[in-house]
């Protein structure tokens, strides 16, 4: 596990910027996993901007991403199909038909239609980057606390801190789904590469319970330290409750000397 710790949210946006494209340049039929919330966006921008520059081509990648609300149609402007379309998508030439985002309109049949996501991703190849951010209470795509380690993608009951989280971005707190179809824990452990961002203070106590403390499915972003390629890219406000992060600084240096291909 490396954890990079940068300024700020510009510079881990920019850092995970560099990760991807290099990624992509390097394996352009790439299958990338992709997420939402305003983690995220940064990266995205600086995705954009490098596609508008001519310095990235996204037209031989495939994406899916973690979730997305139940009960949104497609147009709803919170839900993760509009939310990916309006800040990525749209904006790059990765083609329409090789990008996968769960479909929450979906009514009935959830078990059979969450089984055929996992043989989509398998069929493309399985996930080559995964890009995460973290809840407050640890959560990694919509993975509840208590979500099974090795669950697979599927309905998901959404807590009362992801409740509280997203209300706000509703009209009315009735409008806010109480599930989501979600990526499994998993599912996200067999992607090749997992990058996790996270910026704020808000997300300290996830962040050091993820990285530091045991695991356990109350903290479903623990599980990551089970994953032999994960990079935590963290801003200093994120990385504020590690009690190693002279540590984590001295890695990221000897992985310079010595292994500089991991930082790419
Ligand atoms: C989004 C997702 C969630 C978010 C997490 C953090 O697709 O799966 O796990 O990454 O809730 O959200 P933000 O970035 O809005 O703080």
């Amino acid at each position: 596990m490396l954890v990079v710790i940068k300024k700020d949210y510009q510079e881990v946006s920019r850092e995970a910027a560099r990760i991807v494209a290099g990624t992509v340049r390097a394996k352009p039929d790439i299958v990338l996993g992709l997420a939402t919330g305003s983690t995220p966006l940064g990266l995205y921008k600086e995705l954009v901007a490098l596609y508008q520059t001519g310095s990235l081509d996204f037209s031989r990648a495939t994406s899916f991403n973690l979730d997305e609300y139940l009960g949104l149609a497609h147009s709803h402007p919170q839900s993760f199909h509009h939310f990916m379309h309006h800040n990525f998508l749209s904006q790059i030439n990765l083609p329409a038909d090789r990008a996968h985002i769960p479909d929450g309109t979906i009514t009935g049949k959830y078990d059979e239609y969450c089984a055929g996501y996992e043989q989509a991703i398998k069929s493309a190849g399985g996930i080559e980057l995964q890009i995460l951010g973290i809840g407050r209470n640890g959560h990694i795509g919509f993975n509840e606390p208590t979500s099974s380690l090795a669950s697979r993608t599927r309905l998901k009951a959404l807590s009362r801190e992801t409740a509280e989280d997203n209300r706000h971005f509703f009209s009315s707190a009735s409008e806010m789904p109480q599930c989501a179809i979600t990526m499994g824990i998993g599912t996200i452990l067999d992607s090749r590469r997992v990058l996790l961002l996270a910026s704020g203070r808000s997300k300290a106590a996830a962040v050091a319970k993820a990285i530091e403390g045991p695991i356990t499915s109350s903290v479903s972003a623990s599980a990551l330290q089970m994953h032999p390629d994960v990079t935590f890219i963290i801003d200093e406000e994120a990385a504020y409750s590690l009690t190693q992060r002279d540590y984590y600084r001295h890695v990221v240096e000897m992985t310079k000397i010595f292994t500089p291909e991991r930082l790419d």
